[in-house]
């Protein structure tokens, strides 16, 4: 319990600061919960008039009084009732709103690193449904709390008042109740939290489901899928189920344990009224202010675990707003274009895997380097050190002298493009596309497509450059999308341009054109090519040779051919694999 409300505790110690911006809607709400406990204290407190002063002494005034009255006390509760809710409404909504923003901006200053370590799907469940959790908790929770909170107390102060010896016996009786709803209130929790966690689970296997139908598809996997996701799916039928008996069973004990009090409250308060030291109207209105209290109980214990669904939500969220990007900006601004792109002695690991050691290079503006190498040799590790998708693990990756983990991060991508195997096309028209990220300039954009050899085609769509492409570019072929992929890289007129095994998945013709279209605007560039077959790398003044993180040749052509046994190796691979295709 104690931990339980440290936790609720921490709840509000870490929304406190939003509350905070909206104070005059607090205010309102705040107007409305005291109209709500006012208006139920007070109709409450008249039942005693209406039995004893209209039905047992027939007094006529009263009968023209007090219906009036009560009409008016429902109004004000109404209005009450209705300001809280929706000024709480609006609050909730907009934290909610607010934190999601923040989560998602948050998130996106995150590493490569850490998506690689989080399954999409899980990040989705904490920016959807644990962020609504939170505006269930803010909208409802607290409104019912406080509401129910202050009626209870009016209707209590209604039963002292009306009859201190009865109110204290009926009160006793209250509070004996509580302890077993407190052991489910407990149990509900801890199912509460089960629950969301395997709700995030089935969202993160949809997704993956989604996200690799071809795949499935081409494997005949889809029972097996369907079998998992059943799996999943069943056991969060019984978690859920058995939240529901811990819920459910809240209202029935409180019923039977409130019967006990009632015929108690009947018993004592019959003698009192057959006594004479009571009128029935008094006990009555005695009566019903006891009554009544059961429904605020009840629907604060309701909402209680509501709010502790949402307090486990919020440590979700706010442990992942603690993280800490790892790769964070430097200060320095580059003035001027890269000249001179250096490693120096780098090495990177990824967890166990060793995936570059030793690197030494030196590139200057002008120059087109090609690396080559096996699959997993190190190539793309090398190029997402240029970017800062990773950081170096040893030595320094240097920017005209500057290692780049003290220049701006965003100045620094503003520099680089990079094309990879992975093409996003987003739903949007080819000029956006291609503009992405920068000012959409429209004569840049006809350059940039000009000059990835993707003008011809592009003025051949219906709308040309405004014509809409849908996601993933299933209306273009596979050297077309490619195609606009370099030309977004060359509308950020890069000082460094990537190809990191651009035109691999492109046949020998497409590949041929387009690295005849890229020959005349790698001159005042770092150009670097990444590739497996030999044959891409004929642009490149330099090739460097990559075997297991390390570089073991680099030279022209034919330099290597006579002093890399690798690069002999690659080139007999490479020879092969074309005779064979
Ligand atoms: N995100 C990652 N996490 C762990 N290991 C990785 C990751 N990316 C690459 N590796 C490993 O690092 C090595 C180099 O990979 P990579 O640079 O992608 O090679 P290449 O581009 O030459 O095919 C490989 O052993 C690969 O398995
Ligand atoms: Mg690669």
């Amino acid at each position: 319990m104690v931990e339980k409300d440290h936790a609720v505790k921490e709840f509000f110690r870490r929304f406190a600061p939003y509350f905070k911006d909206y104070i005059p809607r607090f205010i309102q709400a705040g107007i409305g919960v005291v109209l709500v406990a006012a208006t139920t204290g007070a109709v409450t407190w008249l039942i005693e008039d209406v039995l004893d002063d209209i039905f047992i002494n027939q007094d006529r005034r009263a009968l023209m009084v007090l219906p009036p009255t009560i009409i008016v006390l429902y109004f004000f509760q109404s209005l009450g009732r209705y300001t809280q809710t929706y000024q709480l409404a609006w609050i909730g909504q907009d934290i909610v709103r607010r934190i999601r923003d923040r989560l998602l901006d948050h998130v996106l200053s995150f590493d490569i690193a850490f998506f690689n370590s989080f399954r999409g799907g899980e990040l989705i469940s904490r920016i959807t449904n644990d962020v609504n959790r939170i505006r269930y908790a803010v909208s409802n929770s607290v409104s019912v709390v406080a509401r129910e909170s202050l009626v209870i107390v009016a209707l209590i102060c209604v039963a002292v008042l009306k009859s201190p010896r009865l109110a204290f016996w009926g009160l006793v009786v209250l509070p004996a109740a509580a302890y077993p709803l407190v052991l489910l209130a407990r149990r509900i929790r801890k199912l509460a939290h089960r629950s969301q966690e395997k709700d995030a689970d089935i969202t993160a296997r949809l997704t993956e489901i989604f996200n690799n139908m071809e795949i499935i598809k081409a494997h005949n996997s889809e029972s097996f899928e369907a079998g998992r996701f059943q799996a999943d799916n069943l056991e969060f039928r019984r978690i859920n189920m058995k939240g529901v008996r811990a819920r459910e069973l809240t209202s029935p004990m409180m019923e039977f344990l409130g019967s006990i009090a009632v015929a108690l409250v009947i018993w004592f308060g019959g003698t009192l009224v057959i006594e004479g030291q009571m009128t029935p109207g008094r006990f009555t209105s005695f009566a019903a202010a006891l009554f009544l209290l059961y429904t605020p109980i009840k629907r604060i214990s309701v909402t209680y675990s509501g709010l502790y669904e949402a307090v486990a939500a919020s440590d979700r969220i706010f442990n992942m707003l603690e993280l800490e990007p790892s790769i964070v900006s430097g200060t320095r601004t580059l003035d001027g274009p890269i000249e001179r792109l250096e490693f120096d002695r780098v090495g990177l690991n990824y967890d166990q895997t060793v995936a570059l050691k030793d690197v030494v290079l030196a590139v200057e503006r002008g120059d087109t380097v090609a690396l080559v190498g096996d699959s997993g040799g190190g190539k793309t590790s090398l190029v997402n050190l240029v970017l800062r998708l990773y950081d170096a693990s040893v030595g320094r990756v240097l920017v005209n002298g500057i290692d780049v983990r003290e220049l701006d991060l965003k100045a620094l991508r503003d520099r680089i493009g990079i094309v990879t195997q992975r093409v996003y096309i987003f739903n949007d028209t080819v000029a956006a596309n291609v503009a992405y990220g920068s000012e959409l300039d429209l004569d840049r954009v006809q350059n940039a497509l000009e000059r990835a050899g993707a003008w011809d085609f592009v003025s051949d769509l219906s709308g040309g450059v405004e014509a809409v492409l849908d996601e993933f570019g299933t209306n273009l072929s596979g050297g077309q999308r490619q195609r606009l992929a370099i030309a977004r890289a060359l509308y950020k007129d890069p000082d460094i341009l990537i190809l990191d095994e651009a035109t691999s998945a492109l046949d020998n013709r497409t590949e041929a054109a387009i690295q005849e279209s890229l020959r005349g605007i790698t001159r005042d560039k770092i150009t670097f090519i990444i590739a497996h077959r030999l044959t891409t790398v004929d642009l490149a003044d330099r090739i460097f040779v990559l075997a297991g993180g390390r570089i073991v040749g680099d030279g022209t052509k034919d330099e290597l051919m006579r002093n890399c046994g690798e690069y002999r190796r690659l080139a007999t691979a490479t020879a092969d694999h074309t005779t064979e295709s």
